[in-house]
């Protein structure tokens, strides 16, 4: 596996692989990686002969008070992992080379709409850091597939919605959420939980089950999202959202729809802030 931190690097290898007539598959990541990324890395090579995966903590994206200082950082074993899961090239660019005027006064992306909302408003911002960085990825990579993780469900239609809002020549590939045994979905924040937090970890799992049979049974939305609060905060959550939205748009659905629905939660457990989803047809 070939590493560069420069874009002219990566630029010359891409147009290289190009010219050989091969398809790029790319994966933006933070690093820290784990299974749940290494599960990306895989579905990438299924769609085309050469993989690039980044790995930037990207400040844009963290609000103030956040964990961007404490972000885990471990380049040598994201590095290992990778060359494990058949990824090409990895990519590590620097703060200087992703903003050259620096973060604070860089040219942003910001998807109207949907970004106002669920995540949107509990980290306000946080979604114009991220479009703002995958678009510059995607102009540095040029891929033709690039793959994102259903964990970050709203993510995934923010980046949907900017591909085809800005005719951006990538087809965009979601991939599976990765769960531990007990439901925990993957995440490199499940490792700041204390033993005690991780017990409790997996409610968020059983609540989101629990709000698709409430659906599915006819209860009304309201009652479904209180009952879910009510229950996170019994376990020892402090509850950002549990909502109910269609999963095309976020939109809430009407009482009665069956099909493409998705359950959202996110609640903070001491200082690590969790999130997680359920896509179901009722
Ligand atoms: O999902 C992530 O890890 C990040 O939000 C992303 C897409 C790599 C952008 O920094």
């Amino acid at each position: 596996m070939q590493q560069f931190d420069k874009i002219e690097a990566l630029r010359e290898q891409v147009a290289a692989w190009r010219a050989a007539g091969e398809r790029i598959a790319f994966v933006p990541t933070m690093g820290n990686l784990h299974a749940g990324h290494f599960a990306l890395v895989e579905l990438a090579r299924r769609h085309a002969q050469r993989v690039v995966t980044s790995v930037f903590v990207n400040p844009t994206q963290f609000g103030p008070n956040e964990d961007f200082s404490r972000y885990p950082r471990t380049p040598e074993a994201d590095a290992r992992g990778l060359v494990v899961a058949g990824c090409d090239l990895l990519f590590l660019p620097t703060v200087e080379q992703m903003y050259p005027f620096g973060a604070g006064h860089c040219v942003q992306v910001r998807v109207p709409g949907l970004t106002a909302e669920l995540d949107g408003a509990a980290r306000p911002g946080h979604f114009d850091g991220v479009a703002t960085v995958v678009l510059r990825l995607f102009n540095m990579v040029e891929p033709d597939v690039a793959v994102f993780g259903r964990k970050d469900f709203q993510q995934l239609r923010v980046i949907q919605y900017m591909v085809r809002e800005l005719s951006l020549p990538i087809t965009i590939l979601p991939a599976a959420i990765q769960r531990e045994a007990d439901g925990l979905a993957l995440s490199s924040r499940n490792q700041y939980l204390s033993a005690e937090e991780r017990a409790i970890a997996p409610q968020i799992h059983r609540t989101l089950l629990a709000m698709r049979s409430a659906w599915q049974q006819g209860q009304p939305l309201s009652a479904i999202e209180q009952d879910a609060v009510a229950h996170l905060d019994e376990a020892g959550f402090d509850v950002d959202y549990a909502q109910l939205r269609r999963s095309q748009d976020l939109a809430t659905p009407q009482q009665g729809e069956r099909d493409g629905l998705v359950a959202l939660i996110a609640a903070r457990l001491g200082r690590t802030r969790l999130i997680d989803n359920l896509e179901f047809d009722a």
